[in-house]
């Protein structure tokens, strides 16, 4: 029998163990390991990989078998290495898989995504030149079939009515994943895999399934530089623009994913060919015939903001069931598109497809519990004005206070006020980069205040009580500024 090693920079990953073609021997054998590296290659005492099926970024897919099943049932092991971590990190790695993991099981209860079996962690002691590490393993339903990128090889192109089918096959599982808090992040044809058909020689449902969703990745990536490094999942192109800027994602995030796998499968080109960078939009149109209908609902999925798209699955599959009467009618699924972007709201259920034109509610957030772990810091999320007037009056309150401590040893000269505007102008760097943040933002100005409070010779002969109130008062002038600026750009925006 043949068992393929996991270990993945292994020169001869390839074993074969005669023994093993004896039944009674594969089901009671302790472990088998790597004739190569060493590494152990019955993993966890049960799977057995027998040939590698991708390699990726962020780890590999093995197709294995399963000794403890009567029929040795196939199943997909996945494999993730996170790669230089400290000890924080690999826990924060550590309690991410578990929490993907959990929510890899709740979601593979849906009959179109693969069943979870199994996680584990497997760490391997080092030999020779071979140092010890840590491997992140899933073990998934096997899925018989082809990609909608192997597909794509095989026709070329997909027809109309095959993208209508798509749809309709997908945006309930969509609807699915979205209403149970989470996001796919990485929707593309090669994560799509329709089950072969039953036949004389395969047996399966011709079902279209969603695989490899991007959050779970992360395990991977915790090391990364910064936090958006470390959750940036996605494929360039299929991600929409909030998902590249490193800013929260919706289910709409899905849908235009979705959307630019519609255009890929329709026109038979890829993404890049299809998008026009100089004009930031699809040009796509011109390489296909097909409805007004499905044009205008694609092209409403792929709008920059998230808040121009549809917000959920299930509105989507409401504009396909609309009417053949309003059929190249604008539709009217746009609501007014509220003037500020969006912030994030728990998800609510999304009113069900037959439903007529829905009202479009808040974009959901992805559950904040699933990514969490690594997210040290969350992403950039979108504007707020809570935060930003929290901002600015840190901004204004620490540098109120700066400017009393700077000139009461620099004096009123122009070295102080270069050296104040430096500092000012780290601590604006420093919270747009969320390096800082929410109660940061309070110890910060807390211990200024205090410092300054315990060192006279930083009060340049104030009261304690006058520099509080010059920094209250500068809080407040800059609060009120940042206001009168979002007002103003809120009604420039309307007409721009
Ligand atoms: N459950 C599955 N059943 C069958 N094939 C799978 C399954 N999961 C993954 N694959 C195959 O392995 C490939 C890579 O797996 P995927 O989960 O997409 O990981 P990645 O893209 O990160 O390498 C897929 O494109 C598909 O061909
Ligand atoms: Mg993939």
């Amino acid at each position: 029998m043949e068992i393929y090693c996991t270990r993945p920079n292994c020169q001869r990953p390839n074993n074969y163990f005669a023994d093993l073609d004896d039944p009674q021997t594969l089901k009671t054998v302790q472990q088998k390991f790597c004739l190569s590296c060493g590494m152990p290659l019955i993993l966890i005492g049960r799977y057995l990989p027998s040939r590698l099926l991708a390699k990726g970024g962020f780890g590999a897919a093995y197709l294995a078998c399963d000794r403890y099943t009567p029929g040795l049932r196939e199943c997909v092991v996945k494999q993730f290495q996170p790669t230089g971590l400290g000890p924080s990190q690999m826990q924060m790695a550590q309690s991410l898989f578990q929490r993907e993991a959990e929510v890899l099981e709740k979601l593979g209860r849906h009959p179109q995504i693969p069943d979870l079996f199994a996680f584990f962690e497997l760490p391997v002691s080092g030999r020779g030149s071979q140092p010890a590490e840590d491997f992140f393993y899933l073990v998934q339903e096997f899925i018989n079939g082809k990609t909608l990128e192997e597909e794509l090889e095989d026709k070329t192109q997909f027809q109309e009515k095959e993208i209508l089918e798509l749809l309709q096959e997908l945006l309930p599982v969509l609807q699915f994943v979205h209403e149970n808090g989470s996001i796919h992040r990485d929707i593309k044809p090669s994560n799509i895999m329709r089950h072969t058909h039953t036949n004389m020689t395969q047996t399966g449902n011709g079902l279209l399934y969603l695989l490899d969703f991007g959050a779970v990745k992360q395990v991977a990536n915790v090391a990364a530089p910064t936090p958006s490094k470390a959750t940036s999942i996605y494929t360039p192109f299929y991600a929409p623009p909030e998902q590249t800027h490193g800013n929260q994602v919706f289910p709409s995030s899905d849908l235009y994913a979705l959307a630019v796998t519609c255009i890929v499968l329709l026109t038979g080109k890829a993404p890049n060919d299809l998008f026009d960078t100089s004009h930031n939009q699809w040009k796509w149109r011109p390489y296909v015939q097909i409805s007004d209908r499905l044009a205008l609902i694609l092209d409403q999925i792929l709008e920059t903001s998230p808040q121009k798209r549809f917000q959920s699955a299930a509105e989507v599959l409401a504009a396909l069931g609309q009417p053949h009467s309003n059929l190249g009618q604008p539709l009217n699924y746009s609501q007014p598109v509220p003037q500020s972007p969006p912030a994030p709201a728990p998800p609510a259920p999304a009113p069900a497809p037959s439903a007529p034109a829905p009202q479009k509610p808040p974009p959901q957030a992805a559950n904040p519990a699933a990514p969490a772990p690594v997210r040290v810091k969350s992403p950039p999320p979108s504007f707020s004005i809570v935060r930003m007037l929290g901002g600015a009056a840190f901004t204004g309150f620490e540098g109120g206070l700066l400017a009393v401590a700077l000139t009461s040893f620099l004096g009123t000269t122009l070295i102080s006020g270069g050296f104040w505007l430096g500092l000012v102008a780290v601590l604006v760097y420093c919270q747009l980069q969320q390096w800082i943040e929410r109660v940061d933002l309070v110890i910060i100005a807390g211990l200024t205040l205090v410092i300054i409070f315990f060192v006279p010779a930083l009060q340049g002969g104030n009261p304690i009580q006058s520099i509080l109130l010059l920094g209250v008062v500068s809080g407040l002038v800059l609060m009120t500024l940042s206001l009168v600026f979002r007002l103003i750009y809120g009604v420039l925006s309307q007409f721009l």
